[in-house]
């Protein structure tokens, strides 16, 4: 009996601690957010969630309203949903809200690649003085050069000419857009080296078909990667492909290149400066390759897709994309030089900007995160405040609380390519929520700290691959009464949807 006390309150001690760490005590206290715990101790709602985060958070929205907190997998998460609310996570400052803690532990897990102290601050500056402003003028002309190279190297060989070609318009979008954007950023084979650019371009062609096919495998297993719910042979695989990507962007192999940009060569250059080793330097190229060539792809689908089920929208664009030409005194014709599509031309397509900003209104849903650094309160437009603990996170899913929110996008699910333009012709940025003006009515980028550095390098690469696919090819849907196809459900948050299947189109040269 004497020993039995101390053993028996010892369990009891553990039990309970056992508890508290599951969090099976938390209770919402005065102040605080609605809290929805879940049935399951410390998982709380991470299977619904994870089974399909749009349809969960709709639910717990029509439950809880536009603030409520929920248990995922031992995290206690804020979900913000009114829009006119986002500024003040937006906008708080980083010892209250953090965003690289979150982001940190994630590219830990999915990429093998631990961050060093100030990596964000290097890849904020670089990102600032290339892929914006001017820097995006080198840009623009890889991307042309490579697209050209991609798109166009059967021109002129008889054979292929005028002969209609059929594929998944998703494989083709996202092929091309990723192995040009790959070429752009990560440079070109040296003339040179092969003996003649001819065939320096061949092994270009062949590279990037190489990678493509890697990064897909990966793509697939991105959604089960992140949750860390892959089986033991998916895990040994995403493991095989990760060190293919890492020797393949190895910072060595990268040495040999031509043209590599001026954006991966900086932060390279600045790592080592920062006597980072080279292996962990090649770790992050995989996951620069992975943030600037999983998204962009998937959109140029979705844009090609509303445009062809949407003549009227095709045709405006049409037009406009001739005009352009026009201004600039280019023309394609048979067996004349390639056309040469500068920024300066990109920056006059209005038309074509909205349609873009249609198209990722529609299909990209990425979910926002922010780690808790100290104990605050979350300020609401209307003058709500709520109290928020101390290591809880806060998120915002802006797809459904902006998005599709009929209010400011009336008729929210149907693509309307002019949804983005005046009446006279100019971008469109008034919008409205119960008579309010919203600052945040389209969010494909996020938002704060973490926007997207690449959203402008992104958009002109849509812009390129759509303008030269309109200027030099027919296409047109194989089954012009296909159904756009839905979104593939387990990828909501990740950034740029992807579809549930492929659509068949078929396209060839026009001369
Ligand atoms: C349609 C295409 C794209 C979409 C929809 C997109 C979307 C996003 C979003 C939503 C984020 C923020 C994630 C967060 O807050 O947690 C992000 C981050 C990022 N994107 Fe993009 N992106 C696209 C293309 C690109 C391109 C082309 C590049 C590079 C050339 C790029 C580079 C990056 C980088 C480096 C980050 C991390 C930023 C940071 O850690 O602060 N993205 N992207
Ligand atoms: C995907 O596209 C590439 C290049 O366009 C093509 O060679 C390949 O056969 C396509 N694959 C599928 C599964 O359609
Ligand atoms: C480098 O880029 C320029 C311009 O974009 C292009 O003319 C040249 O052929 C490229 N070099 C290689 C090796 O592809
Ligand atoms: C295309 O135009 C830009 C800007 O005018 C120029 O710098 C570049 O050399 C041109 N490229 C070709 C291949 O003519
Ligand atoms: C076009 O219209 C919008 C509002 O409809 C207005 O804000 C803008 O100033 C106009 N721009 C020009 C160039 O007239």
């Amino acid at each position: 009996m004497g020993l039995l006390l101390p053993i028996l309150l010892g369990f009891l001690a553990a039990l309970i601690g056992g508890l508290y760490l599951l969090g099976v005590f938390r209770q919402r206290r005065a102040g605080e957010p609605p809290l929805d715990k879940g049935l399951l101790p410390w998982l709380g709602h991470v299977l619904e969630f994870r089974r399909n985060t749009l349809k969960f958070l709709q639910r717990m929205r029509q439950k809880h309203g536009d603030v409520f907190t929920i248990q995922l997998g031992g995290f206690y998460i804020t979900f913000l949903q009114d829009p006119q609310s986002f500024g003040s996570v937006v906008k708080e400052s980083r010892d209250k809200l953090d965003f690289t803690k979150f982001a940190v532990h994630l590219v830990r897990r999915v990429f093998g690649y631990t961050s060093i102290e100030g990596e964000h601050n290097i890849l904020q500056m670089f990102s600032n003085k290339h892929l914006k402003g001017d820097g995006l003028e080198l840009m623009t002309q890889s991307m042309m050069n490579n697209l050209q190279t991609l798109m166009l190297h059967n021109i002129g060989s008889a054979v292929e000419e005028r002969t209609w070609m059929d594929d998944g318009l998703f494989n083709y979008s996202y092929n091309i857009v990723f192995r040009a954007g790959y070429l752009s950023l990560y440079g070109n084979e040296p003339h040179n080296s092969e003996g003649s650019e001819k065939k320096a371009k061949e092994k270009d062609r062949a590279v990037s078909e190489a990678l493509f096919s890697e990064f897909r495998k990966y793509d697939q297993l991105f959604p089960n990667l992140a949750y860390g719910v892959l089986m033991p042979g998916q895990r040994l695989e995403a493991q095989r492909i990760m060190e293919y990507f890492w020797n393949s962007l190895s910072v060595q192999t990268m040495k040999t290149k031509d043209n590599i940009s001026r954006w991966l060569w900086d932060i390279q250059q600045a790592k080592e400066e920062r006597g980072e080793k080279e292996s962990a330097i090649s770790k992050y190229m995989f996951v620069l390759l992975w943030a600037s060539q999983g998204n962009t792809g998937p959109s140029a689908f979705w844009l090609l897709l509303f445009l062809m089920k949407n003549p009227e929208a095709m045709a405006a664009v049409k037009e406009e994309v001739d005009k352009v030409l026009k201004e600039f005194e280019q023309e394609v014709q048979p067996g004349g030089p390639l056309i040469n599509l500068t920024r300066e031309m990109l920056m006059k397509t209005p038309v074509l900007d909205s349609a873009v900003e249609e198209t990722l209104r529609l299909t990209a849903a990425p979910l926002l995160t922010r780690a808790v650094l100290q104990d605050m309160t979350l300020k609401m437009a209307d003058g709500r405040e709520y109290f928020i603990r101390e290591g809880d996170r806060i998120a915002v899913f802006p797809y459904i609380a902006v998005h599709i929110d009929p209010e400011i996008h009336p008729d929210p699910h149907s693509f309307k390519y002019d949804r983005f333009l005046n009446p006279n012709g100019s971008k469109k940025t008034d919008f409205y929520k119960a008579g309010k003006k919203v600052k945040y009515y389209n969010m494909p980028w996020g938002a704060g700290v973490s926007m997207c550095p690449g959203r402008f390098f992104a958009t002109n690469e849509l812009k390129q691959f759509a303008f030269l696919l309109l200027v030099y090819f027919e296409f047109e849907l194989k089954n012009p009464d296909e159904k756009i196809p839905e979104i593939d459900f387990r990828r909501w948050g990740f950034g740029a949807m992807q579809p549930d299947r492929d659509v068949q189109f078929r396209y060839r040269l026009r001369y």
